[in-house]
């Protein structure tokens, strides 16, 4: 799509958050806020309009988009403005999203610039009907049910304050009009800030046409301003990254307290038990089961018909097939095989206080219960070591050994 751009909104200082931290970077199952949205946007040459804790932002983003610099916050119009002068001569159409609203869905947005081109519109508003319309801009309309104007929730009526027709804050434009008129939006004097939303009523006044599209889905609307929309959008995040996997053909005992961040892959028919957090792009193979109270940190890997149980965490760790680790035990910085079995609470101290140190596992060892493997250190190929050992720093059990004690010996080869 050559002639569309897209514009992320993402200058706001987010005061509601109370945080040193912009706003749009606020992590949801495990990402920033902004990425969400960016996510939509990813075949559209980009631009975010940065502002407060703009090195933060752009830092955390990357390269790939173009950065505009809104140095003084004086509003979604003025943020819009910005754009202007990098797109001087663009004939087409600008998708315009905020940076704060990471529940809005693709679709949604597509068919948001379907209508627009459909309808030839100069600019058309996705809208949202919400039970509760707080905060947000709500759509007035004339008596034959065209838009009118957008009311801020600061400036509307008693009447309009009961409408619960709001504006997502995702939009349309035909580049050229909408740049045009947004250097006659007035200034609000009592939220102190130029609103984009007034551009509907400047359009319409010049004789432009303005369009609105229904979102289906009254979450794409949610816009995150405090820490309990933060926990709001975690929730609806969560359950659509454990929907997907459930009809991936993954069981999920528990939905409520299973908590899956973006990016993970598990296979077909493991099972993953209540109270259980897997990380960012953790992979987990078929047949596995995992839980009740696991912890499964980034970097790991795990191969199919894998039990890890209750009270075990895995972090930067990779498991091999038919591996059991059943309860209470803690892998750091481990490479395990196939057909390994981890007793009860055994334990690889990956950390010496400076750096962290590798623990290799090799197939079929047997690592008896209460074990500490003090990294680095390696276990041979269907290696055994007793139950309470401590096996020491820079130890290698050879394959097939077996080793036991404090500090473990090897008793056999
Ligand atoms: C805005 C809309 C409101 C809509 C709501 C949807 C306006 C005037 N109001 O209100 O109609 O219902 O979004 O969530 O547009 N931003 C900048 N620079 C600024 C100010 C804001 O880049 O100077 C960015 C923010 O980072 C944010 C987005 O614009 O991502 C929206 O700003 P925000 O202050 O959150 O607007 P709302 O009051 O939520
Ligand atoms: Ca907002």
């Amino acid at each position: 799509m050559t002639d569309v751009r897209a514009i992320i909104l993402a200058a706001g200082k987010g005061t509601r958050m109370r945080s040193d931290v912009p706003k749009v970077l606020h992590p949801i199952a495990g990402r920033p806020a902004i990425a969400y949205v960016l996510d939509i946007v990813r075949s559209l040459k980009t631009f975010v309009v940065v502002g407060h804790g703009a090195q933060k932002v752009r830092a955390a983003l990357g390269d790939g988009l173009t950065y505009v610099v809104q140095d003084k916050l004086l509003g979604t119009a003025d943020a819009l403005r910005r754009v202007a002068p990098l797109l001087k001569g663009f004939r087409g159409h600008v998708l315009v999203l905020c940076g704060d609203t990471p529940l809005l869905e693709k679709q949604t947005v597509q068919r948001l610039l379907a209508e627009h081109r459909r309808s030839r519109a100069d600019a058309t508003v996705l809208t949202a009907r919400i039970h509760d319309p707080r905060g947000y801009g709500r759509i007035i309309r004339d008596v034959s049910g065209h838009i009118s104007a957008i009311r801020e929730h600061k400036d509307a009526g008693p009447r309009e304050a009961k409408i619960r027709e709001i504006n997502v804050g995702a939009y349309c434009f035909k580049a050229q009009k909408i740049f045009d008129v947004l250097r006659r939006v007035k200034w609000n004097a009592r939220k102190k800030e130029f609103y984009l939303t007034d551009a509907v009523e400047l359009l319409l006044a010049q004789g432009g046409r303005v369009e609105t599209v229904l979102a289906q889905d009254a979450s794409s609307a949610f816009g995150i301003n405090t820490r309990v929309d933060l926990a709001r959008a975690e929730r609806t995040i969560r359950a659509r990254i454990l929907r997907k996997l459930m009809l991936e053909g993954v069981t999920i005992v528990d939905p409520a307290t299973t908590y899956v961040q973006t990016g993970v892959r598990i296979g077909q028919d493991t099972v993953i038990y209540p109270c259980t957090v897997i990380h960012r792009d953790v992979v987990i193979g078929k047949n596995c089961r995992v839980g009740p109270f696991a912890h499964l940190r980034p970097g790991t890997r795990v191969g199919d018909h894998v039990e890890i149980g209750n009270f075990t965490e895995v972090s930067r760790s990779r498991v091999g097939k038919n591996t059991f680790m059943k309860h209470f035990s803690f892998l750091g910085d481990a490479a395990l095989g196939a057909d390994v079995n981890i007793g009860a609470g055994t334990v690889t101290a990956n950390f010496d206080g400076r750096a962290k140190h590798r623990t290799t596992i090799s197939d079929g060892a047997f690592i008896g219960s209460g074990t500490v493997l003090v990294a680095p250190v390696t276990v041979g190929k269907k290696a055994v070591v007793g139950a309470g050992s401590v096996v020491t720093k820079g130890k290698n059990i050879p394959a097939k050994a077996v080793a036991f004690g404090v500090p473990a010996k090897i008793v056999k080869n």
